[in-house]
C-alpha cells in the first residue's frame, strides 16, 4: 500500500477500503506519511466526499489512535457538544442545570481558535480554575458534583489533534465526513453513551446551510449508533450571536445572570431545550417529564447552586472575574427596527480585542469583549447605545458595524430549526 495510490484513488472518486484508511492514520501518526501528502488527501475528501462506510472507518481509525475514557461505573452519564459559534456559552449553563437534575455531565472542552470561542477559555477566565485535571480527579468530580469540564486528557484522539491543525491551515475544515469523524471520534473516546449535539447553522457557524447541517446530524447519529451511543442533534440558528455577551469573562457573567436571575431570551430558551434532551437521555425520562424537572431546577435556584459548587470544586474564584480597563459605547446613527446583528463580524471584533486567538499559541485577554445592548426587533433611535466594548487597548481599527436597522421588524427568526434523533 502507498499513500500516493490512495490519494489518486480519492482524487478519482473511488471508495477507500478499511485497510487503506487504517494505513493512512497509522502511518501518519508514525510520521511515515508527510503533512503535504495528508493535506492533498484531505482536499480530495473535501472535493469528492466519503461514503458513510468510509466515514465510520475514519472515525474508528482516529479513535484507535489514542486512549479512551471508561465511564462505565457511573450511572446516568451524558455529554454535550456544540459545533461552535459566537457567544455560545451554553455549556456553562447546561452543565450545572442538568447535573442539578441528577444526571452526570462528563465534559471535555477545547480552546477556541479564530472567531469562535472555546468553553475551556471561558472557564479559565475564572481565576484559579483548574481545567487540567487527571482522569481520576475528573471521574471523582463527576461522581461527587455531577458535572466536570476539563481540557482533554493528553492522549485522547491524537490523530484528530494532528489532522485538525492541518485542516485549519489548508482550507479543509468544511467537509461533512471530516467534521463528523473529528467530532464523533473525540466524543466516543470521552466515554459517555448519551450525547446531545448542538449543530450550529448560519453566518457565524461552520455550517452555513440547513441541508448540510441535517446531513451532518444524521451521519453523527449513525456513527453514535454503531458505537452504542444515543445521539440527539438540535439544529440551531447562528446567524446572530447567542445571548448578549461575547468574550470570556463576560460570557461567564452572562451565564451567572441566566442561572441566578433567570434572564429571559434565546440563550435561556436554547439552554432549557438542550438540558431537557440531556436529562431525558441520561435519566430515561420522556422529554416532557425531563423538561418539567429542568424548569423546576432552573427557577428554584438549584442549577445556580450547582454552578457555584462546580466552579469551587475545580478551584475557581467566581467573585474575582477579571474586568477590562476601559468601556466604550458604540451608538446608532440610524432610526428603525434592529433586524440583524452580524455574528461573524462581532466574533472577529472580539478576537481582535484580544478575546480570541488568531494563531494557536496566542495568549488570550480574558477581560475583554463585547456586550450587545439591544435585541432583535427593538426600536432604535439615533444615539441609542448598540454595544459596549470592554477593552484594554485602542479600538479605532476594529469594525463594530454589525447592526442592520430597517423600517420593518424581522418576522422570521427561528432559534431551533429541527431536532433529529
Ligand atoms: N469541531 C471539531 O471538533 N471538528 C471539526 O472538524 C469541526 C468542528
Amino acid at each position: 500500500m502507498n499513500i500516493v495510490d490512495i490519494i489518486n484513488k480519492k482524487k478519482n472518486r473511488e471508495e477507500l477500503t478499511t485497510e487503506e484508511i487504517n494505513y493512512v492514520i497509522e502511518e501518519y501518526m508514525k510520521d511515515n506519511i508527510q503533512d503535504y501528502q495528508i493535506s492533498s488527501l484531505l482536499m480530495a475528501i473535501v472535493l469528492n466526499g466519503m461514503t458513510d462506510r468510509e466515514t465510520f472507518d475514519l472515525t474508528t481509525s482516529m479513535l484507535n489512535s489514542g486512549d479512551k475514557l471508561d465511564l462505565s461505573d457511573i450511572d446516568n452519564v451524558v455529554d454535550k457538544h456544540s459545533t461552535g459559534g459566537i457567544g455560545d456559552k451554553t455549556t456553562l449553563i447546561v452543565g450545572p442545570l442538568v447535573a442539578s437534575c441528577g444526571a452526570k455531565v462528563a465534559k471535555m472542552s477545547g480552546p477556541g481558535l479564530g472567531y469562535t470561542g472555546g468553553t475551556i477559555d471561558k472557564l479559565e477566565s475564572i481565576p484559579n480554575f483548574k481545567s487540567a485535571l487527571k482522569e481520576e480527579e475528573f471521574i471523582k468530580n463527576i461522581k461527587e458534583v455531577g458535572f466536570s469540564d476539563i481540557r482533554p486528557t493528553k492522549n485522547m484522539v491524537p490523530a484528530d489533534k494532528k489532522i485538525y491543525a492541518l485542516r485549519d491551515v489548508t482550507g479543509t475544515v468544511e467537509s461533512i465526513p471530516l467534521i463528523a469523524s473529528s467530532i464523533m471520534s473525540k466524543k466516543i473516546a470521552s466515554g459517555s453513551k448519551n450525547l446531545v449535539i448542538d449543530v450550529k447553522v448560519g453566518k457565524g457557524a461552520l455550517i452555513k446551510k440547513i441541508e448540510d447541517a441535517r446531513t451532518l446530524a444524521k451521519l453523527m447519529i449513525e456513527i453514535g449508533k454503531k458505537n452504542n451511543m444515543k445521539v440527539v442533534c438540535l439544529l440551531t440558528n447562528m446567524d446572530i450571536p447567542l445571548g448578549s455577551n461575547i468574550g470570556n469573562s463576560l460570557e461567564v457573567e452572562e451565564a451567572i445572570d441566566i442561572l441566578k436571575d433567570h434572564k429571559p431570551g434565546s440563550l435561556t430558551d436554547l439552554c432549557i431545550e438542550l438540558s431537557s434532551h440531556m436529562v431525558s437521555l441520561a435519566l430515561k425520562l420522556t422529554y416532557d417529564d425531563a423538561k418539567r424537572k429542568v424548569l423546576e431546577n432552573f427557577y428554584s435556584g438549584k442549577a445556580y447552586k450547582k454552578f457555584l459548587e462546580f466552579v469551587k470544586k475545580q478551584g475557581g474564584e467566581i467573585d474575582k472575574l477579571p474586568e477590562s480597563k476601559y468601556l466604550c459605547e458604540v451608538k446608532s446613527t440610524k432610526e428603525g427596527y434592529l433586524t440583524n446583528i452580524d455574528a461573524l463580524k462581532l466574533g472577529i471584533a472580539s478576537m481582535k480585542l484580544g478575546g480570541g486567538r488568531i494563531s494557536k499559541d496566542d495568549k488570550i485577554d480574558y477581560s475583554v469583549g463585547i456586550e450587545i445592548n439591544k435585541n432583535i426587533n427593538d426600536y432604535i433611535k439615533v444615539n441609542d447605545i448598540l454595544l459596549t466594548v470592554h477593552t484594554n487597548k485602542e479600538i479605532k481599527d476594529i469594525d463594530f458595524d454589525a447592526f442592520t436597522i430597517s423600517k420593518k421588524t424581522k418576522d422570521n427568526y427561528k432559534l431551533i430549526y429541527e431536532i433529529i434523533n
